[in-house]
């Protein structure tokens, strides 16, 4: 087996193919219900990053093959971003518990070490071997949100739009497909500032609060082939943004929205905006969408006002995702002396 750095910027189009198929070999494995991945835009989901962010990759496979012309059996990429590393890494599922992973974290923390990165962060999914995994290699559990998965079959579209209309007076919906106008950049940074002291998270995908890295935020979606779709609910008084939902279809599986933020600015409370931004946002993706099935979303298990909407639109828990941290020092020195 050979290890080497790999930029899927440079990469052809047979190896980005042979990491799709490794990819859908591990989510067969891993997670049976979620769908297969297509074959595009990968190299650019791969190589795009936000300004001042920097994914750095490997890849294995089989040394008897010149590079570039044989198959990727596992990869592994560190993503640098601010003080942290955040770490994703994947082993096919016939080659695994011979070293692979243990050998690709190895390979990847000695770079974060020599970039002088302190801690690296990685996301396990509960359920899968990732878990003993990192615990094998003592990463240590800082933070658990549960995925939800809505199946739009199985909607009840009336009883949504009673949801959908049913918010306070004073208030409009508003909808934006690829993201908000530049004029309401401003408003729209404002509330996701707000929701920023209410995280406790680890901040493996920091959320952008300021108009630019908002803009920046945005391009670097579209760039990696996932599109943005924005609900805002807007306080007609003010023209604050007092409410927003964001879901991004992923070219890669287009079946399987992701749900990302939805805030609602603490003022605005008690309005119906959660139920009604959501619930338009469902209607909008079903008309601008028809290849989807299913949207997913993640929650903390004490954020109960939003998991408690997310039933009444028939979200369904999943399993738990969980966030684990190691200090990149004693993570190089353990897997050195292992
Ligand atoms: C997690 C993963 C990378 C491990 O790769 P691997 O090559 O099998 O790992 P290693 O052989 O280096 O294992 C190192 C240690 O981790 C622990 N470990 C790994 N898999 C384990 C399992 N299934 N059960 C228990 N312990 C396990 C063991 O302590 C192991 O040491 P040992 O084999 O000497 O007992 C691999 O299972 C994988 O690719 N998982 C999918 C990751 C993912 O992102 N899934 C999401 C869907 S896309």
């Amino acid at each position: 087996m050979r290890i080497r750095e790999w930029d899927p910027r440079s990469a052809s189009a047979n190896e980005i193919h042979s990491l799709v198929e490794t990819v859908n070999a591990v989510l067969a494995a891993d997670l049976p219900g979620d769908p297969p991945w297509r074959d595009v835009q990968v190299k650019d989901y791969l190589a795009e990053t936000m300004p001042g962010e920097r994914r750095i990759s490997w890849i294995a496979e089989d040394d008897r093959v010149p590079e570039g012309e044989g198959e990727i059996l596992a990869h592994v990429s560190i993503l640098l971003l601010g003080d942290i590393g955040v770490l994703e890494v994947m082993v096919r599922p016939d080659l695994r518990r011979r070293g692979l992973g243990r050998e690709l974290i190895a390979v990847a923390a000695r770079r974060a070490y020599l970039e002088g990165f302190s801690s690296i962060g990685v996301e396990a999914i509960g359920g899968t071997p990732a878990i003993a995994f990192y615990e094998s290699l003592g990463f240590e559990r800082e933070y658990v949100e549960t995925r939800s998965v809505l199946n739009l079959e199985t909607v009840d579209w009336p009883a949504l739009t009673a949801m959908a209309n049913g918010l306070g007076s004073g208030y409009r919906i508003e909808y934006h497909p690829g993201g908000p106008s530049d004029v309401l950049m401003e408003a729209y940074a404002r509330a996701k500032a707000e929701a920023q002291h209410d995280e406790d998270d680890l901040d493996l995908t920091p959320r952008s609060s300021d108009p630019q890295r908002l803009r920046d935020s945005l391009e670097t979606l579209h760039r990696r082939g996932l599109k943005p779709y924005i609900v805002l609910a807007i306080h007609e008084a003010t023209g604050a943004v007092a409410g927003l939902t964001e879901v991004v279809v992923p070219a890669q599986h287009p079946e399987r929205a992701d749900q990302y933020d939805t805030i609602v600015v603490r003022e605005h409370r008690g309005y119906g905006i959660d139920r009604a931004i959501k619930a338009r946002m469902l209607f909008e993706l079903r008309g601008a969408e028809p290849g989807l099935g299913q949207v997913q979303t993640w929650n903390a298990q004490h954020n109960e006002s939003m998991l408690k909407v997310n039933a009444e639109l028939g979200y369904e828990s999943d399993r738990d995702w969980f966030e684990y941290i190691a200090d990149v020092t004693q993570l190089v020195q353990r897997l050195e002396s292992s």
